[in-house]
């Protein structure tokens, strides 16, 4: 499930997939849509790092005043999908999160993690963030086949913590 202004976190969240793919079976999800997590084995929730954290509906603005192609700024992000999450007790998890690549520049995905445990979830392996080279984009070069392998081994964890119970 994914958050994207620009388009980045989307095509980094659709790279996850392809890597997963090799695993299991994998649907994508844009977050604004509300996606339902019951019948899901594993979900893997990516979002863009704003104001050194989640986005909210301000900073989604801020990124439409850029020119970000989704205009929907005030409705539903990673932060809001997970307010509206009651419980996520014993689902099994795995954040990422796109952002510059400058020290002290936070991440949207280390709060989204901290978020998803005291829901509940089961984080299966930590938090990555993927990097963009400006606020619009494009992402970094390799970041796509990084993506895909950290996708790969995020599906590897789920299929190993599931032949030890
Ligand atoms: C309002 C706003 C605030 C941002 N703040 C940060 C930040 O604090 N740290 C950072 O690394 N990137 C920041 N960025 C850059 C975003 O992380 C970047 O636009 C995003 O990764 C692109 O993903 P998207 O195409 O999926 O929207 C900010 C972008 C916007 C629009």
């Amino acid at each position: 499930m994914y958050e994207s202004m620009f388009g980045n976190t989307e095509a980094v969240a659709r790279a996850v997939a392809d890597g997963m793919a090799r695993h299991a079976e994998v649907t994508i999800a844009d977050i604004g849509a509300m996606p339902m997590v019951s019948g899901m084995d594993v979900i893997v929730v990516g979002g863009p790092t704003h104001a050194f954290g989640l986005s909210r509906p301000a900073t989604r603005q801020d990124a439409v005043r850029q020119g970000a192609t989704r205009r929907d700024a005030a409705t539903v992000g990673l932060r809001e999908w997970m307010d509206a999450s009651a419980d996520l007790h014993g689902v099994a998890a795995a954040v990422f999160d796109t952002k510059v690549d400058k020290p002290f520049s936070g991440s949207a995905a280390r709060k989204a993690e901290r978020r998803l445990r005291r829901l509940g979830c089961r984080l299966l392996v930590p938090s990555e963030s993927f990097h963009v080279v400006g606020t619009p984009g494009p992402l970094a070069d390799g970041e796509r086949e990084r993506a895909r392998r950290w996708g790969e081994a995020v599906a590897a964890a789920a299929v190993a913590a599931a032949q030890r119970t």
